[in-house]
């Protein structure tokens, strides 16, 4: 059995202050024995988020990071900088990343690869936008993004792969349970082509417009394993969210 995973992906939201109060508000109303909990706060807030969450179950990621180890990379981030400040996870590629700062398949390979060399948790985001998916190539799509980033690694069952269709984030519109199943199957038959078994250990997220209404039944699809929630995570609808199975 895999261990659900529900990640909350704060994006350019709350500052330090706002994490810690946040958290002190929500921490004892999570319940965290039966699944992986973490929290994905922007940069400048993850010792924060670590201080105040430290000792507890809940986890702590970043939302990006560089694939260098140092060097004249102005205004980026390394990995044993994110570690520093508490973070076991790190999200990899989200689509936003893709779309509004050049992130490819190439760079998500990259910071896997480092993530792995780091002792972190990758969490790689992949997804087909609306007209790719109107077209019928959803899947086409999708091995390219995994196979382009994963193929050239040796991934083990630590992996997370976060399926989040583009127009489904933010939007208020989530894939029916049924096209996030069929969906989150694939990418396992796709990381079963390309590493065996492992595939089935490895944790598939669903993540677009997840909230406290629809996350019980898309977590109860046989090759979902958890959720990548941006906006009702900012708000106290993550305890419920957290707790679904409750
Ligand atoms: P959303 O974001 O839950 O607000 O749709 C999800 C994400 O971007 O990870």
């Amino acid at each position: 059995m895999r261990k659900k995973v529900i990640a909350g992906n704060w994006k350019m939201n709350k500052l330090a202050g706002e994490c810690g109060e946040f958290l002190s508000e929500i921490l004892n109303d999570i319940d965290t024995s039966e699944k992986d909990v973490i929290v994905c706060p922007t940069f400048t807030a993850l010792w924060k988020a670590y201080d105040t969450v430290k000792g507890t179950n809940v986890h702590i990621g970043a939302q990006n990071m560089h694939y260098e180890d140092k060097g004249a990379y102005t205004g980026e981030v390394t990995a044993e900088m994110i570690r520093e400040a508490g973070c076991e996870y790190v999200i990899i590629g989200h689509s936003e990343r893709r779309k509004y700062f050049a992130e490819t398949d190439e760079t998500v390979s990259l910071k896997v690869k480092k993530a792995y060399e780091a002792d972190l948790v990758p969490i790689m985001c992949i997804g087909e936008s609306l007209e790719e998916r109107e077209s019928g190539e959803t899947f086409n799509v999708l091995k390219m993004q995994v196979e382009n980033a994963l193929k050239p690694l040796q991934i083990d069952e630590k992996m997370i792969v976060a399926y989040e269709p583009l127009w489904a984030i933010g939007t208020g519109k989530t894939a029916t349970d049924e096209q996030a199943q069929e969906t989150c199957k694939f990418v396992r038959d796709t990381l079963n082509d390309l590493f065996g078994d492992v595939s089935e250990k490895i944790r598939i997220l669903y993540g677009g417009s997840v909230n406290e209404k629809n996350v019980k039944s898309l977590m109860a699809m046989s090759d979902i394993d958890g959720a990548l929630v941006g906006g009702a995570s900012l708000k106290a609808e993550f305890i419920k969210l957290v707790n679904y199975d409750k």
